[in-house]
Formats: C-alpha cells, sequence, structure tokens
C-alpha cells in the first residue's frame, strides 16, 4: 500500500491497517466515526455489499436484500443481506435472509435475483453456484420475510439450453402475464456477445426456454478476458412494462446500458437506447411502490482500492431510490423518489446569483457533508456549468454534451442536449463520499469523492471558458436516517 493511499484513509481504518495488514474486525463505533460513511444512504453495518436483490413492498413494509460478504470488505461468500422500511428512505438491519448451503446447488454463493409474489407466497427467484450456475427458489417462511425455505424441486433451471455456448447464465427477472411466469436471464454466447434469455414456467418450478429476448453485438474493440468487461455476457437484466412500452436493462462493461421499446411475440425490439446510470453504478433492479411508481436501485460501488476497501471495514452504498418514466419522445425519465423529501433540514435559497468565468464562487453559508441541491443554471456563454460539492466538481459541458462528476462521465447518453438559452437543472444528493446527479429529469450520474479530514466541504458554483448565471437554487440539510450512521 503506497503512503499516499494510506494518507486518504479514515482514522480508523489507518489505524487498523497500520496496526495490521490483514486488519482486525472494525468495533460498530470505529464503523461509525469514519467521515466517509454515507448517513442517509443504505449500507450493512460492516463489510462488502454489491448488487441489490428482490425489492418488495410486502404488507406495509419494503424489504430490500443484497448481495452481502459477512467475512469482509471483500467481495466473496455471497449471502443475502436484509433491511427493511417503511418508507424506502429509514431502514433497519434485518439478519442475513440467505447464506450459502453446504453440499447444496448454491454451496458456493447466493447470487443476485429477484422477488415475486406465488399464490400469496414471497418467492425468491435467484442463481445458485456450485460452481456452475443454476436458478433456484426460495418461499418465505411468514411475512416477515427474515427466514426462506428451499424446495427439494431447486435447481429449476440447472444448466443453459442446448445450443448455446453461454458465457454465464444467471440473475434471473421474473414477472407475470396472463397467469404465466416469464423470467429474462442474463447470458451472452462465445464470440457473438451478450444475450437475454427468456423462459416460461406455470408454476415458477418447470422452466421452458423460448428463445433471445434480446441479443447484443460483440464490440470488436473490446479486450480483456473478462466476459463481462467485454460485453460478451449480460448480468442482471431488468424487464418490465412503463407506460405504453417495455423496458429492458443490464449491466455489462462496467455500465448500465438500457433500451426502451415493445416486447411482441416473445421478442423484444428496441426504439430508444441510454443508460441508467454512466458513474460508479451497477447491477439495478427495480420495484413497484406503494403507489405503483417503478423505483430502481443500484449499487454504488467503491472508487478507491481493495486495501482501503478493507481498512474501511465497508464497502459498497445502495443507490437512493429512483423514479423511471417513458417521456414524451419516448426516451427515459428519471428522477428520485419523493419520498426523499422527508429528510430535508434546514433550507436556504438563492436567485440570480452570478459566476464569473473560470473562478468558482462560493454560495453563501452552503457547505456541508449531507445535502440536497437544486439548482437551475443559465449557461450564458460558458461552456461548462456545475457546482462542486464534497471538493469535487459536477459539470455539464455544453460543447461535449457530456455530464461528468470529477471523472465520472456520461459520454453516450444522447439525452442531454442543453441548448443556449434554456435552462439546466441539476438535482443533487451529496452523502459523505457519495454524489448522485441527475440532470433535467432525463440522465443520472453518480460518483465518488473521498475527502480528507479537515477538507472544505463549502459548495461552489463554477463556469468555465464563460460566465453563467444560478438563476434558481435551493439547498437542504439532509437528516441522518440514522443516529448511529450504523443504520441499526
Ligand atoms: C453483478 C454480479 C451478478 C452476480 C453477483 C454476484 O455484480 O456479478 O451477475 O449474480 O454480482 O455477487
Amino acid at each position: 500500500m503506497k503512503r499516499r493511499d494510506l494518507l486518504t484513509l479514515p482514522a480508523t481504518a489507518a489505524l487498523a491497517f497500520s496496526a495490521n495488514p490483514k486488519p482486525a474486525k472494525l468495533t460498530p463505533g470505529q464503523l461509525a466515526a469514519d467521515p466517509q460513511r454515507p448517513k442517509f444512504h443504505l449500507l450493512p453495518a460492516a463489510n462488502w455489499m454489491n448488487d441489490p436483490n428482490g425489492p418488495i413492498y410486502w404488507k406495509g413494509r419494503y424489504h430490500m436484500f443484497y448481495q452481502y460478504n459477512p467475512n469482509g470488505a471483500f467481495w466473496g461468500t455471497m449471502h443475502w443481506g436484509h433491511a427493511v422500511s417503511s418508507d424506502m428512505v429509514h431502514w433497519r438491519h434485518m439478519p442475513v435472509a440467505m447464506a450459502p448451503q453446504p453440499g447444496l446447488y448454491d454451496k458456493e454463493g447466493v447470487f443476485s435475483g429477484c422477488c415475486v409474489v406465488n399464490e400469496g407466497v414471497p418467492t425468491f427467484v435467484y442463481t445458485g453456484t456450485r460452481p456452475e450456475e443454476s436458478q433456484c427458489i426460495a418461499t418465505a417462511r411468514a411475512d416477515d420475510l427474515r427466514s426462506w425455505k428451499r424446495p427439494a424441486s431447486n435447481p429449476v433451471i440447472a444448466a443453459p439450453p442446448e445450443g448455446i455456448d453461454a458465457t454465464g447464465f444467471r440473475d434471473p427477472c421474473v414477472w407475470k402475464q396472463n397467469d404465466q411466469w416469464f423470467m429474462a436471464l442474463g447470458s451472452g454466447q462465445k464470440g457473438v456477445g451478450g444475450m437475454v434469455l427468456l423462459y416460461q414456467s406455470p408454476d415458477l418450478t418447470k422452466w421452458n426456454y423460448i428463445g433471445p429476448l434480446f441479443e447484443g453485438k460483440l464490440d470488436p474493440e473490446a479486450k480483456g478476458n473478462n466476459v463481462v468487461a467485454r460485453g460478451e455476457m449480460w448480468e442482471c437484466p431488468s424487464f418490465f412494462p412503463l407506460g405504453e412500452k417495455h423496458v429492458l436493462f443490464v449491466s455489462t462493461r462496467g455500465t448500465t446500458p438500457c433500451w426502451i421499446g415493445t416486447f411482441k411475440d416473445n421478442r423484444f425490439s428496441a426504439e430508444w437506447e441510454g443508460s441508467i446510470d454512466t458513474g460508479s453504478y451497477y447491477a439495478p433492479i427495480t420495484q413497484l411502490d406503494d403507489r405503483g411508481r417503478r423505483v430502481v436501485w443500484g449499487w454504488i460501488q467503491e472508487q478507491r482500492n481493495s486495501e482501503a476497501q478493507r481498512a474501511a471495514g465497508w464497502s459498497g452504498v445502495m443507490s437512493l431510490p429512483r423514479v423511471l418514466s417513458v417521456r414524451q419522445d419516448g426516451s427515459l425519465g428519471i428522477n428520485f423518489a419523493p419520498q426523499l423529501r422527508s429528510l430535508r433540514g434546514k433550507r436556504q435559497e438563492f436567485v440570480g446569483l452570478f459566476i464569473p468565468e473560470d473562478k468558482p464562487e462560493p454560495v453563501p453559508g452552503v457547505a456541508g457533508d449531507a445535502l440536497e441541491l437544486l439548482a437551475t443554471f443559465d449557461m450564458g456563454d460558458a461552456d461548462e456549468v456545475g457546482l462542486q460539492v464534497l471538493g469535487t466538481p459536477v459539470l455539464y459541458s455544453h460543447s461535449r454534451k457530456r455530464l461528468r462528476i470529477g471523472t465520472a462521465r456520461l459520454e453516450q447518453n444522447n439525452n442531454l442536449q442543453v441548448q443556449r438559452g434554456e435552462p439546466l437543472r441539476l438535482h443533487i444528493y451529496a452523502d459523505c463520499s457519495v454524489i448522485e446527479v441527475i440532470a433535467d429529469g432525463k440522465c443520472a450520474l453518480t460518483g465518488r469523492s473521498y475527502q480528507a479530514p479537515g477538507d472544505s466541504q463549502q459548495v461552489y458554483a463554477i463556469a468555465n471558458g464563460g460566465s453563467a448565471k444560478l438563476r434558481s437554487f435551493t439547498a437542504y440539510e439532509v437528516r441522518p436516517i440514522s443516529s448511529d450512521r450504523l443504520t441499526t
């Protein structure tokens, strides 16, 4: 580990690291004292999390499950962690919902999946690894969704269909249509590209392969040995109706391509292509909230090295809930869930703040590590406009039609083209080391900022290559979701 890396660690983690290269488990007090640990995002009290799994609103409560390693802040021995909420905002941790079972089809990991209600019984459909991937189910023993039973019929799909040289076979997304169950499953074909397989079942136990739901083409430029990084394998498909259309997204090549189109004769055809989020965000999954809104959750990844993650004692954060829609022009609409407004604390408002060229302008009195910011810019003749928050710039470039947070780039999005004279609206949540941004309700970008203790948390308005104006600006302090930062 380099000295520079050590210096950017929180004090508790740096101590743990220097005392022992394989850090001892941190105490709850040490974890709670970590200034980089988010205050209003969901994450396990300690250790590693990745994908959100099986989010469901059941009997008046939101249940969130997620890929969890109880052995430390690194990926491995995947379990399903569990948290409960009455509003999708304030969470309480529950005991682990599912652990790998020795000798069985998920002995090497309980991988990602979904939760559906079958004849009144919440049922997980997930991937077991043995290490071969197969699809399995588990049924809830009671309405608190704490304890799950694996039926003798597992695995319900033991292997990929004949004739497909599959690069992977995992992460079922299941829904019901006309009394039949359907499953979209992440896969790909060697040398061809990622694909989503479509299955059908009368009862979640007997499954028939129908054919590919949607296929990608391998980018000839794509390099590396890893089939997911190369785009030859698509993980975590999500498929659901939205308005008059259907939406499909997958996770591959470190990002989250999304298509809007039509589902007909068991095939999906795309009419619009974009992304859910091209920043530190992966493996999104959706659910319906109590009002029928389509809410998407994603895994916010760390952007620091694995030693720093192990030393901190935690890694990975659940994104804030975002509501999806199809806009009038057929593109994706995305906005933070209105439930988050319940976290708003002290409010400050400004209008008509001039932003000089190339000289960040402090927004008077607006500083902190837990903030919600709503800014409407008039770009003037500037090329880039935005805010600096947690020491990190969040900028939209007019010439590049690009939004960025520090180094996270949103380049491929054909959806954010703000003309001069038109307002640009940024909605930002900043939480200690997490920055989530939604621009104009059209595209989202997540970034990380690991500030050192004592760094400035002042918010600045920025205009590069010309001057600009903040037409309006509202800042809220955001209240923490638990008193000890550990969501217990
Ligand atoms: C995506 C993923 C899934 C898999 C899980 C394992 O991040 O690789 O494909 O089910 O994570 O933790």
